[in-house]
């Protein structure tokens, strides 16, 4: 069952000592201005908390069944992980509900989405796949966002700090859910597919109805927002924008055989690595100050 891939696989580690300077003076469009861009990214930090708690929680519903010690040690630190991006996310989401922003409506529409209905009407199995679809698209997304600078170009580097740190750990634990997935629960490719096509629905849907609350609190009119929205789309959708080369990486996932660690980690993770070993606490000064935003390591 286990191929051995070609290239290194990281190891997870927890960082728990993490001081971003999220309460500090950060522009309320902190990417570069742009309004669509700096939305996009806030309405996915507030889907983080609940939505990282409710992994934990799939993934814990068959730890009792886990025999692979090595296994094992990767959930607790899967765990510990998407624990410290909760907290930072939340700390995060605080400037949001200091702008107006309706977090507290937000993180309960997504409590009662994922753990009243999700949870409640499908099987542990069905949500544990869920949980790995989702793991899977947050570790594409994750390799675009720091392999790719123009993506977050022009950001406040206390928040693209945020995004590089989370990013690098989805990297190191991508594997977890998936091999609880399939290695422990053993569930069937018609799964796999069916939760891979449920998060594929729910997850913009939900971006993009917060992020439409977020731009009317932003005070835009109608029109204005109507601009926003074809600009930014077509920067998200259009050939070499933000989505479509992950395409294959997406549709990869369908392939029977496949495994996260298909793909070794971005190139640059040496160097990201380097830097939170180096630096304890991790902060947006220690991981950005060495500007390898500026420049891509291909
Ligand atoms: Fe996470
Ligand atoms: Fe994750």
């Amino acid at each position: 069952m286990s191929r051995q891939p070609a290239h290194p696989i990281p190891d997870i580690v927890p960082r728990e000592r993490l001081d971003f300077g999220l309460e500090g003076d950060i522009p309320r469009h902190w990417l570069g201005g742009d309004a669509f861009k700096t939305r996009l990214f806030d309405a996915m930090s507030t889907l983080f908390p609940v939505g990282e708690r409710f992994f934990i929680t799939c993934v814990r519903d068959y730890k009792d069944q886990v025999t692979d010690p090595a296994l094992r040690v990767h959930i607790k630190d899967f765990t510990r992980q998407e624990g410290q991006h909760g907290i930072v996310h939340t700390q995060y989401n605080d400037r949001l509900t200091a702008q107006g922003v309706r977090v507290d409506l937000i993180l309960k529409g997504q409590e009662r989405r994922l753990f009243g209905i999700l949870r409640k009407h499908l099987s542990r199995e069905f949500t544990l796949g869920v949980t790995a679809a989702a793991e899977h698209i947050t570790a594409i997304m994750a390799d675009a966002f720091v392999e790719r600078p123009e993506v977050l170009e022009g950001a406040d580097e206390r928040i693209r700090a945020v995004y590089v740190w989370h990013a690098m750990e989805e990297m190191e634990h991508k594997a977890v859910a998936y091999d609880v997935l399939t290695k422990v629960a053993q569930a069937s490719y018609r799964t796999r597919v069916l939760s891979m096509l449920l998060v594929t629905f729910l997850f913009p849907v939900n971006v993009f109805r917060i992020m439409a609350h977020m731009l009317k609190v932003d005070g835009y009119t109608r029109w204005q927002r109507t601009r926003l929205w074809a600009k930014g789309l077509w920067w998200l959708y259009k050939p070499g924008g933000v989505f479509l080369p992950l395409a294959g990486r997406y549709f990869a996932y369908l392939k029977p055989s496949f495994h996260p660690w298909d793909d070794p980690v971005v190139a640059s993770y040496a160097h990201w690595l380097d830097l939170m070993d180096k630096h304890s606490p991790v902060t947006a000064s220690n991981l950005l100050n060495e500007q390898l935003v500026a420049q891509p390591h291909r």
